[in-house]
């Protein structure tokens, strides 16, 4: 059979209903750079509802005239394929600006008034889908806003959903505080707490590798399992967004979401549906599951490291505490790697690594399991110790893969081994056109399916497997901070981490 004939083709989905997308930070970066142009590019694949009307608002006086332009000119700056200007017009046929900020009494009165005015015109039938694309500490403020006005309500079958941007609350205690805050005007199953991670192929294939194919489920355990490595490297520097950066870092940046989004989707166990409650519950099952370790073991099992200048390819970068908006004397970590175990009978005993951290030698997103090795070499020639790594790498970035490492003969006469890979490489295969990743999820959410969203259960259950880290930095009286070079694999403790154990982060290739 043609491997190609099973390709699920886009054509086979249908237009969401008809909806005003209400977006808030419309001035931003995320709008301009991503969610614009994901709209541009469901547009394109006749996936945008018929009809479709574009809500921007932002705090400043921005007219709707300026902000078609700056999409416009976004898209020619951050389009993943060729703009045409019929597809553009049509985006932007209902575009309105609208100024309101929580501060500014009678500003949402306004925002109301407006899209009660327009919303006859164009036929979007009251529903609406307010996307939050601000800084965190709006999300809150903006959501009590919408609900003292009725904004959330849904009534005679018009629907009425929030989209919240990451990060979602800086630890466990903001983090309830601001589900609480939201569930005091929406529904749950109202709100879409988006983690773009999960927009992308290769994360949402991790389903498909691992429920609709036969051979890997059985041996996906701590029988067969020797450990798991995720990490999200990244080449970048922090450049301009050090006044955001520090006051976050690596670990709360990246590990309660994305990371723990890949280990929830590799270590869940079977959903018996794929449909959004039994599926989010399956991950937030496996994240309530991740062992809760106590102070000396998190200070124990975990590394924290700042880059120092260092030459990253062409490029020189500046010590992490010269970036612009970083103090001189800044401990926060731009490197972070955690040895994690989840407690449950599929993954007792298995070491989990995950790592991820700025200005790294190059940009690599990836998860590795390593199986077990052989129990015995019957081939005098190899012992056990030196037959190669049998690893199933899922890479994401910045190529979206799947690879077997495995040993094969060396063609001869002789017995001779050598670790060998084989490649699955999802754009040579199916050939799709590039895309930002918001596509999917914008396109689930105007559906009303939350599959891909995290549930509140799952964003806290994240925090909670965090806390015990960020607690022991703060109390050890040693934050445990390592400088490493830029360019460089980080810190030396984060390769020690591994060698404890007898083992090693998976070289690249
Ligand atoms: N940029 C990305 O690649 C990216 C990726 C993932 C997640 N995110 C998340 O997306 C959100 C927006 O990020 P961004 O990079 O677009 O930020 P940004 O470029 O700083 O833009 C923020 C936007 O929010 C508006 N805003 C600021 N404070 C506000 C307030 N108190 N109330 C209402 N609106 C306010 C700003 O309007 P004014 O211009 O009027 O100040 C601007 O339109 C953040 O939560 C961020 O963490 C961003």
């Amino acid at each position: 059979m043609d491997m190609q004939s099973n390709i699920a083709e886009d054509n086979a989905l249908t237009q969401p209903d008809p909806c005003c997308f209400v977006l808030f930070g419309a001035t931003g970066d995320l709008a301009q750079r991503l969610v614009i142009p994901a709209l541009y590019n469901l547009a394109a694949s006749g996936l945008l509802p018929e009809p479709f009307a574009l809500v921007g608002v932002a705090r400043r006086d921005v007219s709707t005239e300026e902000l078609r332009t700056r999409y416009y000119m976004g898209l020619r700056e951050f389009a993943t394929q060729t703009i045409h200007d019929h597809i553009a017009r049509r985006l932007f046929e209902k575009l309105i600006a609208v100024s309101a900020d929580v501060e500014d009494e009678g500003s949402f009165e306004r925002l109301r008034d407006e899209l009660q005015r327009h919303e006859d015109d164009w036929g979007t039938k009251g529903n609406r889908l307010f996307y939050l694309a601000t800084p965190p500490a709006a999300f809150a403020p903006i959501a009590n806003e919408l609900g003292r006005l009725g904004l959330t309500q849904q009534k005679a079958g018009a629907w009425r959903r929030l989209v919240v941007e990451k990060p979602f609350g800086v630890d466990l205690g903001s983090a309830q505080e601001l589900n609480a805050q939201l569930l005091q005007t929406l529904s749950e199953h109202q709100i879409y707490r988006i983690d773009h991670y999960l927009g992308k192929e290769t994360v949402q294939n991790l389903l498909v590798l691992r429920f609709a194919n036969g051979m890997f489920e059985p041996i996906w355990n701590r029988e067969h399992i020797e450990h798991v490595e995720i990490r999200v490297d990244e080449a970048l520097s922090v450049g301009r967004r050090g006044k955001f950066y520090d006051a976050t870092g690596a670990l709360r940046d990246m590990v309660p979401n994305h990371l723990f989004q890949l280990l929830s989707l590799v270590t869940m166990e079977p959903p018996s549906r794929f449909d959004a409650h039994t599926v989010r519950a399956a991950k937030a099952a496996v994240l309530s599951a991740i062992e809760t370790q106590s102070p000396e073991q998190a200070l124990r099992n975990s590394v924290r490291g700042q880059y120092t200048a260092g030459q990253a390819g062409e490029h020189q970068v500046p010590d992490y505490r010269d970036a612009e908006d970083v103090p001189r004397d800044s401990r926060t970590e731009t490197f972070v790697a955690l040895r994690l175990k989840i407690d449950n009978w599929r993954w007792a005993g298995v070491p989990f690594y995950l790592r991820t951290g700025k200005a790294l030698a190059c940009k690599r997103t990836e998860i590795a399991i390593k199986f077990r090795t052989a129990p015995l070499s019957m081939f005098q020639t190899m012992p056990v110790a030196d037959l190669a790594d049998n690893y199933l790498v899922i890479g994401i970035d910045p190529v979206e893969r799947i690879s077997l490492q495995f040993n094969a003969k060396v063609p001869g006469l002789s017995i001779s081994i050598r670790g060998v890979q084989m490649d699955f490489c999802y754009r040579d295969y199916f050939r799709a056109e590039p895309k930002t990743g918001y596509e999917t999820l914008l396109y689930d959410c105007m559906r009303g399916d939350n599959i891909l969203f995290q549930r509140a259960d799952s964003i806290e259950a994240g925090w909670r497997a965090v806390e015990p880290f960020l607690r022991a930095w703060r109390d050890a009286g040693t934050d445990g901070l390592m400088p490493y070079a830029a360019g460089g694999e980080g810190p030396d403790a984060a390769k020690e981490l591994l060698a404890r154990d007898g083992q090693h982060w998976r070289e690249a290739g």
